[in-house]
């Protein structure tokens, strides 16, 4: 019997919940502890109901790395390199950790990412940068069904890929010297990363497609319009007159195939703005006689509340990530963390961690997807595209940090 690994959860909000709900349905991960400012208690107990682990709530990362064999940061952006201090110290300190897991995205720039992934490895820790729409099992399908195709007519030439939806959850996403930046950083990370992993021919490795150019546009649609900005003040505590964030990013990224010397194209669009049920992640591609499609807000379940039903809705939020609406024609979704593939890459991560290695997405994937996120708001700053193979463009984002995640976004995007 394989033996369960213990997991400690730093960090006990949205994205914790979520894993929560994958590891439920995973065989040999036990929640042994919570260390967060918010929530950890209501997470323990309902880990407890669960009977996923005991998860008991410590008050440090250093006692809480004590007692098990895998630390996940599931904290904001903002705490990373702190939070991975405390980590590498506790490993100085005697911690035997068999890895660290990273929620997306792995720093808020470069230096960030890179001053991780020289923590990890001088912790000697095995990592897992958790992209899960890597992982969604429609990604992973149409790759392997489509791989006989590929071979014998040349691989995708375009790909297309999007997350959007009506705004984050929780005050600090919105603030950009926070965050990181808006849309573009918060879910640029992901669809930047899925249109270069879907590019990539079959079996060949997460890199194998060479960055040549990007060019991005970013902007300021609905969230800097006086009424939205009132209301993000009110509500949210941030003052998009002063310090805005872009609430929607688009940009298409070239890449060559070092074999064939083919360029290929990905194009990304994300936005704070899609007022429409829900959370939508859309994406295809597009090769010399075939194509993919994958649209999640396509569901076999739809419900239809009329107004005169709508006092009796259960919470609209429990069918679908970021629901606006809990009435007219809804789409639900059953199983949100199969679907985004949170579940895939836990059960990848534990598999990793149990033979000593790393997971099939490392920290230093996660500093890449990072670098390209960068080079993107660079070229929307500067508005030129962006030559990622010119030694001097990748010496320049090193350093990196865009204005809007400076605070000074009215001088771009106003
Ligand atoms: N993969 C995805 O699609 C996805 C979705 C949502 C969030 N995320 C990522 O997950 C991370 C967390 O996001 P979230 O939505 O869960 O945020 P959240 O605000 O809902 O939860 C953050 C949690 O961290 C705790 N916390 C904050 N600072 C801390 C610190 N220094 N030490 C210990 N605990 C601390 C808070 O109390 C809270 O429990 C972010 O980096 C975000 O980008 C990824």
């Amino acid at each position: 019997m394989p033996k369960t690994i213990k997991y400690g959860f730093i960090g006990a909000g949205f994205v914790a919940r979520f894993h929560l709900a994958s590891i439920l349905h995973i065989r040999d991960i036990e929640i042994a502890g919570i260390v967060a400012h918010r929530g950890a208690h209501e997470l323990a107990k309902l880990t407890k109901y669960w009977g996923i682990g005991e998860a008991i709530v410590y008050d440090s990362i250093a006692e809480m790395a004590e007692q098990v064999d895998v630390l996940a940061i599931f904290t904001p952006n903002q705490t990373r390199v702190a939070v991975m201090e405390e980590i590498a110290a506790a490993v100085r300190d005697g911690a035997e950790l068999k890895g660290v897991i990273c929620e997306k995205p792995l720093g808020r720039n470069l230096a960030e990412a890179r001053r991780l992934v020289d923590l990890a490895a001088e912790a000697q820790l095995s990592t897992a940068y958790f992209e899960n729409q890597l992982f969604m099992k429609a990604i992973r399908i149409q790759k392997t069904q489509l791989a006989g195709v590929e071979q014998q007519m040349g691989p995708l030439s375009l790909a297309r890929s999007s997350e959007e939806h009506c705004g984050p959850h929780e005050n600090w996403f919105w603030n950009p010297t926070r965050q990181g930046g808006g849309v573009l950083s918060d879910m640029g990370c992901h669809s930047i990363a899925v249109g270069r992993y879907v590019l990539t021919p079959f079996e060949r490795g997460l890199t194998f497609l060479e960055p040549v150019s990007v060019n991005a546009e970013v902007g300021l649609l609905k969230w800097g319009e006086p009424y939205w900005r009132d209301k993000l003040l009110r509500e949210r505590n941030v003052d998009y007159r002063q310090t805005p964030a872009e609430d929607f990013a688009t940009g298409i990224i070239t890449y060559r195939n070092p074999q064939t010397g083919q360029k290929v194209k990905a194009q990304f669009t994300n936005s704070w703005m899609f007022d429409k049920q829900g959370l939508r992640l859309l994406m295809d591609g597009m090769g010399p006689g075939y194509a993919f499609e994958i649209n999640t807000l396509v569901s076999p379940l739809t419900l239809f509340i009329a107004d005169s039903a709508a006092e009796a809705i259960e919470d609209a939020e429990s069918a679908l990530e970021k629901a606006t609406s809990s009435r007219g024609l809804l789409t639900i979704q059953c199983n949100e963390p199969d679907l985004y593939g949170y579940m895939d890459e836990n059960v990848d991560a534990l598999e990793a961690f149990r033979q000593g290695r790393d997971a099939m997405l490392p920290w230093k994937y996660g500093l890449e997807v990072t670098r390209l996120v960068m080079a993107s708001y660079l070229s929307a700053e500067r508005k030129r595209t962006v030559d990622l193979t010119d030694p001097a463009v990748m010496q320049e984002l090193e350093s990196y940090v865009p204005l809007i995640q400076q605070g000074r976004g009215a001088e771009q995007l106003y």
